[in-house]
């Protein structure tokens, strides 16, 4: 078999990177070893950035999102029991829109397959080779046969645990990070007790509330990173909340898992012909709500890289790929570290807190504080256009 671009992972950065392809006329196959049930109730990531929602609509696949997601214009920063709303609309302009990452992925995959592009689940032993040459493959198992798929480009969209960062190991420098912490994240049969997501700071450690719908909550806890789900009944997880964060709605949890909380960047986020794009490529702590944003905005610089390489055989864009997606990468890691650091139980006793307390007071009193973290948060423009 040939394609143009072979796409490893049907996460968000393989599915989005496969719709902008496909408007470019090049053609794709992705492959993804999950099944697709399993894909599409992954549940994960909650929060798009403007530019994220602004792509999906221009991608036309957006209908469901326009109709379910919540548009939220702020967030309230919760500290010593009151909470401090920023406006973030206010502060930059911009808004921000829940909508859970699975529901991104139902829609993208319906779309793509409503549009003749195969998506192939459940694929086995896959293999990538040549990368150095102007034909990479990539090998495979699916249906019971082994495959072969010949390539002008591999996308390598695979996630932080895939095959395509491994290929090129030798050839990277890794900036890495693991945090001792981990987040507990349940979802639960309950209207949201609060019209904006709370980040609570607390002695006993990070909360934080968020939602997916005007009837279910999505709620984390700060524990440590080598905590045991079992350790958690569902009535030590509404007791912790509430000291935490207050008043909270409680319903039946139909889902509950621990989270470890890295910072990782891989550099060059590409080598030959094959392309990094998303967590294969980079892992940032959640508390800054940008993983699913970072990965969308790499394939938004990786698509017409590909199409400048592959139709015209310009290489430009695509030599500067990993300079381009960087900067934003950094960017990121920086602000998810920032909010990380300010909320978080870290460790460091009565001073650490008093330092995070003065930060946390410095952003609600401060309108240039203030406007700073709001930018980051909602996400700065994005680049020019494809
Ligand atoms: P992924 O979504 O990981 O997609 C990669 C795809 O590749 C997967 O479908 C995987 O099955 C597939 N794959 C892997 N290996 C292979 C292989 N060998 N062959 C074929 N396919 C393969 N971000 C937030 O902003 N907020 C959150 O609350 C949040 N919670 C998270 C919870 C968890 C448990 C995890 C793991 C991540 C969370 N994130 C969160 C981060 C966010 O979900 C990711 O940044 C986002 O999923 C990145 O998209 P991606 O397409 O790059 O990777
Ligand atoms: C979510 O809704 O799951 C969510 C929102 C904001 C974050 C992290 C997760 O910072």
């Amino acid at each position: 078999m040939r394609t143009q671009v072979g796409i490893i992972g049907a996460g968000p950065a393989g599915l989005t990177l496969a719709m902008l392809l496909r408007r470019h006329g090049i053609d794709c196959v992705v492959l993804e070893n999950r099944d697709r049930a399993y894909v599409e109730k992954r549940v994960r990531a909650g929060l798009l950035e403007q530019n994220t929602v602004d792509l999906l609509r221009k991608l036309g696949v957006a209908d469901r999102l326009d109709r379910e997601g919540l548009e939220h214009h702020g967030i309230y920063l919760r500290y010593r029991g009151a909470n401090h709303y920023v406006d973030m609309t206010g502060l930059t302009g911009r808004h921000i829109t829940i909508y859970g990452q699975q529901e991104v992925v139902k829609d993208l995959t319906q779309a793509l397959l409503d549009r003749g592009v195969e998506v192939l689940f459940e694929t086995g032993n896959v293999e990538l080779h040549d990368i150095e040459t102007d034909a990479p493959r990539i090998t495979y198992d699916h249906a019971g046969e082994s495959h072969e798929l010949t390539c002008d480009v591999i996308a390598g969209c695979d996630g932080f645990h895939g095959v395509s960062r491994q290929t090129i190991k030798d050839h990277i420098t890794e900036y890495d990070y693991t945090y001792p912490f981990g987040w507990l994240g349940i979802l639960a049969e309950a209207a949201p007790a609060t019209d904006e997501l709370i980040y609570a700071w607390h002695e006993d450690g990070f909360a934080l509330y968020t939602m997916r719908s005007t009837k279910i909550s999505r709620l984390y806890l700060q524990v440590d990173a080598d905590d045991d789900i079992a350790n958690w009944s569902d009535d030590r997880i509404w007791s912790e909340l509430s000291t935490r964060l207050g008043n909270v709605n409680e319903g039946k949890i139909f889902d509950k898992g621990i989270t470890p909380m890295r910072s990782y960047v891989a550099e060059p986020m590409q080598r030959g012909r094959l392309f990094l794009a998303g967590d294969s490529a980079h892992i940032v702590p959640p508390t800054g709500a940008k993983g699913l944003n970072l990965a969308v905005n790499d394939v938004r610089l990786l698509a017409p890289a590909l199409t400048d390489l592959i139709a015209k055989g310009d290489k430009r864009r695509a030599d500067g790929y990993t300079t381009a997606a960087l900067g934003r990468v950094w960017r990121a890691q920086d602000f998810s570290n920032y909010m990380t650091q300010m909320l978080h139980d870290l460790g460091g006793g009565p001073f650490q807190r008093r330092m995070q307390l003065a930060r946390l007071e410095y952003v609600a009193r401060s309108e240039a504080a203030a406007r700073s973290l709001a930018e980051n948060y909602v996400g700065l423009p994005a680049e020019p256009d494809f």
